[in-house]
């Protein structure tokens, strides 16, 4: 639309018998401004509500994604300043307010998911992350909270639930390698079922047992290869249109579950301090912007920043150095909620 405004007006001006330096001067005029209008709006949410423009809206949008990480995090010793809604909350901070975050609960959960399947594969972060989702969807149903979880955390196997008053499945895949979540990938497409959301995350088994980031980036190709030619999403990388021509299939929401910062100290074998240092892990994620996942880095997957919620949580947060406390990946969870909200326009 800028660009529209800033060739069309000048050209109306020509029409004026402008000399070219004074369109010139106009055309350049326009341009900033605009830029630094779009540019701005975002920061002032008295702006944004009064310009309701869908450039705004879309730019707002975006920011709001960029912003879903901004959590800081009550001291959780202090359990007198702990509040119901445990020890994290969103910044607060004006962009952040005016993103109008919000914690799901379990009613909000039930109807945003109603009727879906969600598939959530990976290593154990990747189960705790389902366990966190489910203990959200099942709130009202907490009696039922530690069978799913003895269940869920049986050694190295896959999970299924299906809750049926409200449609909902929900998958948990053992793949500790990239290369098993490439599998599940073309598992998909052979069955020609996908799923709604489907959240994804492994690499440090790869650290433990190769310990070779180069090769990690490779498997990490093949992953990005795999959902861009199998899943049915447009390769503009847009959310929307079946490319297949069925319209059942509907474009799934992708998520990647990054690593946690790892406390060598904590970790609790001799082989796992010697091997998942600061400095392998560092490569892990550098091959893991390499290698064009991320939407960040112009790919389909949207990270879920493990990383930046283990470390503000901290030192206090985890015993094995590896794993953390329940409430940073119910913050992961919130956080992915938050951005299917956003992406699907929704609000509750
Ligand atoms: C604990 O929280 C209370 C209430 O918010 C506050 O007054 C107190 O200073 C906190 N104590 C510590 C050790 O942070
Ligand atoms: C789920 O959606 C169906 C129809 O789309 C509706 O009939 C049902 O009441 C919904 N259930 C909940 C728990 O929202
Ligand atoms: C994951 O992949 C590895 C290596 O390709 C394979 O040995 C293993 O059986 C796979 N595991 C699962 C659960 O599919
Ligand atoms: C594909 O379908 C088969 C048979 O119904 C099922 O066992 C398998 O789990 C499905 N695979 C995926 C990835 O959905
Ligand atoms: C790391 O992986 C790459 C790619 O698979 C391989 O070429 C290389 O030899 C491996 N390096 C080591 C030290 O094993």
């Amino acid at each position: 639309m800028a660009a529209c405004v800033v060739l069309l007006v000048p050209m109306g001006m020509a029409g004026w018998h402008l000399s070219r330096n004074k369109m010139l001067f106009f055309s350049g005029a326009l341009f900033i401004t605009l830029a630094v209008g779009v540019h701005l709006t975002p920061y002032f949410p008295s702006i944004s509500d009064f310009a309701s423009s869908f450039v705004v809206f879309d730019f707002h949008r975006h920011s709001c994604l960029s912003l879903l990480h901004e959590v800081v995090w009550e001291d959780p010793i202090n359990s007198s300043s702990a509040t119901s809604d445990g020890p994290w909350r969103w910044s607060s901070s004006r962009n952040v307010v005016s993103c109008d975050f919000r914690r799901l609960s379990p009613p909000d959960t039930s109807d945003l998911l109603n009727g879906s399947w969600v598939v959530v594969a990976g290593d154990s972060q990747a189960r705790y992350v389902a366990l966190g989702l489910l203990q959200l969807v099942l709130g009202q149903d907490s009696d039922r909270i530690p069978s799913v979880k003895s269940d869920l955390f049986k050694r190295h196997s896959d999970y299924q639930i299906v809750l049926d008053p409200i449609g909902f499945k929900l998958d948990f895949i053992w793949a500790p390698y990239v290369s098993n979540l490439t599998h599940l990938l073309h598992g998909f497409q052979r069955n020609r079922t996908y799923p709604d959301v489907l959240v994804m995350g492994s690499g440090l088994w790869h650290m433990l047992h190769f310990t070779n980031a180069s090769d990690y980036t490779l498997h990490l190709h093949s992953l990005r290869n795999s959902v861009v030619s199998l899943l049915p999403i447009s390769p503009e990388l847009g959310n929307e249109g079946p490319v297949t021509g069925s319209v059942s299939v509907r474009s799934p929401h992708l998520f990647w579950i990054g690593m946690p910062t790892l406390i060598n100290s904590l970790l609790n074998t001799e082989e796992k301090r010697e091997k998942m240092t600061d400095a392998m892990r560092v490569a892990y994620e550098e091959a893991l912007r390499r290698s064009k996942v991320l939407r960040q880095s112009g790919g389909p997957l949207l990270l879920l920043d493990m990383e930046s919620l283990t470390w503000n949580c901290g030192v206090k947060c985890t015993e094995d150095g590896m794993h953390y406390d329940g409430a940073v990946y119910e913050a992961a969870v919130h956080i992915m909620l938050n951005a299917l909200l956003i992406e699907s326009d929704q609000t509750l």
